[in-house]
């Protein structure tokens, strides 16, 4: 069996992102194991080459993890025909620029999300991705955690029985950086001039995660909230956060299921973990965190009694039912690297091309608008 070599160009692979899950645990993981299997049994081994604007940084990066290229050129490393992908995982405001450089010199894409940070640029991204006929990606790796994946095999078992509502916490406390620990967040994400927002970072992440498992969305009401004013950046200088870090979402999916996701940076955590979905049906419920999963049935369903003169008897925790685990999950970014390139090199299905990316930040935008007009918002079907 043959092994092949895909040169790749990372740019973004010294950011939160970039480097973690996707230098990291992804494509320095894939050549550990040895690359990728086609279906032909053939090999893919990903060949890439780290992309920044500091040469030593990306440098030092690449001999850290075993890496032979790394240049601060980026014109240069799309100018090599043996370089045939190009992933981005810089921050939402450069991203629209990149993946149009990219397409231009005839890369295939992937890259984080959010795929732009307006409609219009996400639309003219994906167009032109379309014109060139390059194989195109974005990340949607929520639907790869264990937890949502065992959501939907309960729902595709029928547990659920007609869905009625899905609620969503998401969010943990982001420090604001003018006392004791420093913020573990980078200080764009709170400037709207730099592409900032929790709705333009979470919403694209909610349509997918709703459009795939519970209707495909259909409307949105959404309010939006610039809790802390002011935090503290990464060179220790104080700065206005002007951009929203919580968000208050309804959403009316088709089938008429009602979804609701909190999104914040403001709140600090008593559930299960860090981001938990409740889905409730008529035969059943399910509580989703990354990775675990809780049931109760009909059957299973107590009966609760309002009584403030005394303390709650019942402990709710207890009354759930954990989903086995009967598979091995593996790091959901990793298993869609492995989707992507063998899309790349052997045609094989892909369902997260950028018209899904369009979506996200269609829902993200008109999230905005919903927010600005104080009112409901329709979702039009979008088509390139
Ligand atoms: N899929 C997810 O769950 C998820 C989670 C967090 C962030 N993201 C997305 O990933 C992207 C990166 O987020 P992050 O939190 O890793 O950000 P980050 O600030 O940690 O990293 C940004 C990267 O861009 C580079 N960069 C910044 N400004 C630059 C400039 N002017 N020129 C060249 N390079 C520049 C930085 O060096 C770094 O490599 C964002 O688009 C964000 O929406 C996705």
């Amino acid at each position: 069996m043959a092994t092949h070599k895909l040169g790749i160009v990372m740019y973004g692979v010294t950011g939160r992102m970039g480097l973690n899950q996707h230098l990291v645990r992804s494509i320095v993981a894939i050549r550990k194991q040895g690359g990728v299997v086609l279906p032909n049994g053939d090999r893919v081994m990903p060949d890439p080459i780290l992309v920044g604007r500091n040469a030593d940084k990306v440098a030092a990066l690449a001999r850290e993890h075993g890496i032979e290229r790394s240049t601060a050129d980026l014109d240069a490393a799309l100018k090599n025909p043996s370089d045939t992908v190009f992933f981005d995982a810089a921050t939402t405001q450069m991203r629209a620029d990149l993946l149009t450089r990219a397409i231009e010199a005839g890369k295939h894409i992937y890259c984080e999300k959010p795929i732009a940070d307006s409609l219009e640029k996400a639309v003219a991204v994906a167009k032109l991705a379309n014109s060139r006929k390059i194989k195109n990606g974005v990340v949607q790796d929520k639907l790869f955690l264990p937890g949502l994946r065992k959501i939907k095999e309960l729902r595709d078992a029928g547990f659920f029985g007609r869905m009625l509502s899905v609620r969503g916490e998401f969010g943990y406390w982001v420090y604001e950086g003018d006392w004791g620990p420093p913020a573990q967040r980078p200080s764009w994400n709170y400037k709207k001039a730099e592409g900032g927002g929790i709705i333009l970072d979470m919403l694209c992440h909610w349509r997918y995660v709703l459009d795939n498992l519970f209707g495909k969305v259909q409307a949105v009401s959404c309010l939006g909230a610039t809790h802390i004013p002011s935090r503290v950046d990464e060179a220790g200088k104080t700065y206005k956060a002007d951009a929203d870090d919580a968000a208050y979402a309804s959403f009316q999916l088709e089938g008429g299921v009602i979804a609701h996701m909190n999104s914040s940076w403001c709140v600090r955590v008593r559930r299960d973990d860090l981001v938990t979905f409740q889905v409730d049906g008529t035969h059943g419920s399910a509580v989703a965190g990354l990775t675990r999963c809780l049931t109760q049935s009909r059957e299973d369903t107590p009966r609760p009694v309002w009584n403030p003169d005394v303390p709650q008897t019942m402990n709710f925790y207890d009354q759930w039912k954990e989903v086995p685990e009967k598979i091995t999950y593996e790091n959901g970014f990793k298993i869609q690297w492995e989707d992507f390139i063998r899309h790349v090199v052997a045609g094989t299905p892909w369902h997260h091309g950028l018209i899904e990316g369009v979506k996200g930040v269609q829902l993200a935008e008109l999230g905005l608008k919903s927010w600005a007009e104080r009112r409901w918002v329709d979702v039009p079907e979008i088509k390139i």
